[in-house]
């Protein structure tokens, strides 16, 4: 449904060329839940933007291909993206507020989604009435303003502004993040029955026991590069990548006597000047001379489980 080829995304900046994405493949099929993780600034948000091609100054792709349906969305006429955004591909943020108009009332900005799309006026006011049952909230609300709402609500109502058409892929960039965790579980639940109904979902969370729980695969960032990609059970059982190994090691284990947290040691590197050979090479305890020198190719390890690393067979390139 959606393949991702070879993605580079560079921010281009004063201070220097931040290499931000580099190298990304991955795909995602029919129904299927991804979620992306790692630590912060690994690119997550920058590879959803992308998608849609959306990637915020000073960014630019700089190599790659994003095929969806067949289709290079980086290639495609403005026009043709326009068609393609908020009905076949949605997408919700972290901050509602940055899908939503302050000044407007929400019935007025779902409706408006549908109209762009060629709804007409009755239809689109009444399918938003239906849109916002569907998220829990009642009717009339309708008329409110965002203010009037809280950060739950507004964060249900930019799902339902991304669930107008039933989209074939919902891209949702940590949108959970700054709600308390009932909220955040119904909104979850929301996602989850979206997918029921067919729709493919491009997740990104810092809360790897959230992916553990809702999704179907799991793609771990380090610096730009995805290190590892793979089913949720096949990335629990055997994690391929020592990078996956720590962040695992991370989340505190509700069930042990240990509630302490291990934290990877280290920091992640400054994206101007990435080290050589593999990313993670310096905070890796297993690294050697050719991960120092040696970048490491991305395989597939074992079926559907890839990883770039030169302890599982990666050969790679200096
Ligand atoms: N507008 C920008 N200008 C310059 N550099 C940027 C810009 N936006 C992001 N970057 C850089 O690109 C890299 C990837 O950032 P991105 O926001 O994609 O990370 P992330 O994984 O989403 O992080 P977080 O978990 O904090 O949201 C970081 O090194 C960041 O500093
Ligand atoms: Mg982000």
């Amino acid at each position: 449904m959606l393949e991702v080829k070879n993605l580079g995304i560079h921010y281009f900046t004063l201070n220097g060329v931040v290499r931000a994405v580099e190298g990304v493949s991955f795909s995602i099929d029919k129904k299927e839940w991804v979620t992306f993780v790692g630590e912060s600034g690994s690119g997550k948000s920058t590879v959803a933007h992308a998608i849609l091609n959306v990637v915020p100054s000073p960014g630019r792709i700089v190599s790659g291909e994003i095929i969806f349906e067949g289709k290079n969305l980086l290639t495609l006429e403005k026009e043709a993206l326009k068609e393609i955004r908020g009905r076949e591909i949605s997408m919700v943020f972290q901050d509602p507020m940055t899908s939503l108009d302050p000044l407007r009332k929400v019935g007025d900005q779902i409706a408006e989604v549908l109209m762009e799309h060629g709804v007409g006026n009755d239809e689109a006011y009444e399918r938003a009435r239906e849109l916002l049952e569907k998220v829990n909230l009642p009717a009339d609300r309708i008329n409110s303003y965002p203010h009037q709402l809280s950060g739950g609500q507004r964060q249900r109502i930019s799902i339902a502004m991304a669930m107008a058409f039933n989209p074939k892929l919902l891209i949702a960039d940590e949108p959970t993040t700054a709600l308390d965790v009932i909220v955040q579980d119904s909104i979850m639940d929301l996602i989850d029955e979206l997918k029921a109904e067919g729709t493919s979902i491009f997740f990104v969370t810092h809360d790897i026991s959230l992916a553990i729980e809702r999704s179907d695969k799991i793609a771990v960032m380090y610096a730009g590069k995805l290190v590892e990609f793979g089913n949720v059970e096949s990335i629990l059982e055997n994690p391929l990548h020592p990078y996956t190994k720590a962040l695992l090691e991370s989340v505190p284990d509700l069930w042990s006597e240990s509630k302490e947290i291990k934290s990877i040691p280290g920091y992640p590197p400054d994206l101007r000047n990435p080290p050589g050979g593999c990313r993670f090479h310096p905070r890796c305890p297993f690294a050697d001379e050719r991960c120092r020198k040696m970048e490491p190719a991305y395989i597939e390890y074992e079926k559907g489980h890839f990883v770039a690393c030169h302890l599982r067979g990666g050969v790679g390139s200096e």
